[in-house]
């Protein structure tokens, strides 16, 4: 990076990514959506793509050919192929393919006009774990990593008539990967978000930021040209009813500063304002952006420069359904988000991986603040630099995609890594890779603690973050529910801690003595004892307990009571409220009348 573009960048509080960054916003540009059916080939033994030798074969099922005549031998046909629904995992679509982890191939042909002058980007929104990606025959390239976007431009590639993208993707679990081969959660595999075809103009803005300014009455942003053009172009920002104008420098960089002071977003007010970008006289990008500050200060977490209780609730990322799978639509979001509104949040832990975009914009418009999270998960290859560059990437893509989300407050670079030298250096590794793209949110972790009854949230894990995270489960995996009568916490970092799991399992309509595991009396009866524990907490400042809805995981066999579903939901997989629902509900109702203090 260049001295001039790096000066420029010392000012900027969210810091474009030095490679080139994929395409801000793609839902506010003209978009063609290759969603809907695919065709498949399940290839455990990826036929499609080594030779007998095991090498890269150049008649692989990236070709999506035909024989050319009677004589010709090809052992696969796409067009006569079973077909899954994109987006979807394939786990949840197809009983045989419940469990199923390897390759499958998905082949999509689609009508396109490409015109002159314009170019042309495939863009997925996730593929788990590894995709490989080939459009009319070319290869474009690759992908790791299970919940982050990823994009190839195609213009020139891209034909008049009919075109086929073909997609290899395998969801092996793999030691060294991000996450690693253990995780309490379904491995779905497959195109899990949306797939589409973008068209911009030769030299278009590719990415921007727009956040409150350093100074209190203005709004900074940037903006990132990508074209012949971009150098000198003139770039438009209007935030409401304030406008401002600037021009690209060499880099097709341009930083626009205004006096200006739009209504804050808040929980209780989310409010968005509508922005507008443009380059070069075009129409621009419109999008719904909420201005707000999220700070520290001692133990106190600031909205806006007030206290704030995050009163929050854990998700994956599974609808609400009879077979679990990944969320497929906003709609599907929606419903999940309406629970914890329900349930008196504010607050929201998407764990353990970066969500869909639509998540974020719904948590935006409901105004829960979220604790966003890279699948950095227990036992990670610590020594391994390939693993680093990885989570790096997955974390970079995540803030990438995101910084303009006002309900992001937290970036969360782990979630129970175990202490040890290699851990700490690469989390550490992490925290500074966060903190030199955004300075404005802040950041945190699932930590360690040491001690039984008296308690000490210790991990030096701690020193770089602004909010210490604790999981606990007193009452669960940890003693009986009374048993948090007698325990007690305390931080060695006065900074704001907020408990980032605790809970139980209950299988929803079962009923019994609050003694006996398993019923929903049982997990009542740990929120009744953990309220009170956590309560007496001096620096604790948010609480995400462990799970608003029950989730598929292959490490929960237990039969008539699991059946491959972990139970800690506080709702059933069908959206359906446990006892203990109302006793966190009723909790939250009284702390959302409460300011934190120490
Ligand atoms: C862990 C972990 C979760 C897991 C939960 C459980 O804390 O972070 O991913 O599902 O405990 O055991 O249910």
């Amino acid at each position: 990076m260049n001295a001039r573009l790096s000066l420029i960048l010392l000012f900027l509080s969210v810091i474009p990514l030095s490679a080139s960054p994929l395409i801000q916003n793609p839902g506010g540009r003209d978009v063609t959506s290759l969603n809907g059916t695919w065709k498949i080939i399940v290839d455990p033994y990826e036929t499609g793509y080594f030779d007998y030798r095991h090498q890269e074969s150049a008649w692989g099922y990236g070709q999506d050919a035909k024989p050319k005549n009677k004589q010709e031998l090809l052992e696969y046909d796409f067009d006569r192929s079973p077909s899954l629904q994109v987006p979807g995992d394939w786990n949840s679509q197809r009983e045989d393919l419940k469990y199923y982890e390897g390759t499958l191939w998905y082949r999509k042909a689609f009508e396109a006009t490409p015109k002159a002058g314009k170019r042309y980007f495939l863009r997925f929104d996730a593929a788990n774990y590894e995709a490989k990606v080939w459009l009319n025959g070319a290869k474009l390239g690759d992908h790791r990593g299970g919940f982050t976007p990823f994009e190839f431009e195609v213009s020139g590639i891209l034909k008049t008539g009919r075109n086929s993208v073909v997609v290899k993707v395998d969801n092996r679990r793999h030691e060294e990967a991000v996450p690693t081969v253990n995780t309490d959660w379904w491995n779905y595999g497959g195109l899990t978000r949306d797939v589409t075809l973008i068209e911009t103009e030769a030299t278009f803005i590719r990415d921007y930021a727009v956040t409150l300014g350093k100074d209190a009455g203005t709004v900074e942003a940037w903006a990132l040209l990508d074209g012949p053009a971009a150098s000198g172009m003139p770039v438009s920002l209007k935030v409401d009813g304030w406008r401002a104008e600037g021009r690209a420098d060499q880099t097709g960089l341009v930083r626009l500063l205004m006096n200006a002071d739009p209504a804050r977003w808040t929980p209780e007010d989310p409010r968005l304002i509508d922005v507008t970008l443009a380059a070069g006289g075009t129409s621009g990008i419109h999008d719904r952006i909420g201005f707000r500050k999220i700070e520290t200060k001692g133990v106190d977490i600031l909205l806006n420069g007030k206290p704030v209780f995050l009163r929050g609730i854990c998700l994956h990322e599974e609808p609400i359904s009879e077979k679990g799978g990944r969320i497929q639509n906003a709609v599907q979001d929606r419903e999940l988000l309406a629970l914890a509104k329900d349930l008196g949040c504010n607050f929201v832990r998407l764990a353990h991986y970066p969500h869909n975009e639509a998540m974020l914009r719904e948590a935006d418009r409901l105004g829960l603040m979220v604790w966003a999270e890279v699948p950095v998960y227990w036992t990670i290859q610590w020594e391994n630099a390939a693993t680093f560059e990885n989570a790096k990437s997955q974390l970079e893509a995540m803030i990438q995609r995101d910084k303009n989300r006002a309900s992001v407050v937290i970036w969360s670079v782990g979630n129970e890594t175990p202490r040890g030298d290699a851990r700490l250096k690469f989390m550490n590794g992490l925290v500074d890779a966060a903190r030199s793209l955004d300075t404005t949110r802040l950041i945190s972790a699932a930590l360690e603690q040491s001690g039984d009854l008296e308690r000490r949230v210790d991990d030096p894990l701690g020193h770089k973050l602004d909010v210490l995270g604790l999981n606990e489960y007193v009452g669960w995996y940890d003693g009986a529910p009374d048993k948090c009568r007698r325990v007690s916490y305390s931080s060695a970092l006065e900074k704001p801690l907020i408990i980032s799991e605790f809970g139980g399992d209950a299988k929803q309509g079962l009923h019994g003595p609050k003694e006996e595991r398993w019923n929903e009396e049982y997990q009542a009866w740990i929120y009744e004892e953990q309220l009170p524990m956590l309560d007496k907490i001096s620096n604790l400042r948010g609480m995400t307990p462990w799970i608003l809805k029950d989730f598929r995981s292959p490490r929960r066999p237990l039969p008539g009571i699991q059946d491959g579903w972990n139970r800690k939901g506080l709702v059933s997989n069908l959206g359906k409220k446990k006892k203990a629902f109302a006793v966190l509900k009723k909790y939250y109702e009284a702390k959302a009348k409460t300011t934190p203090s120490r």
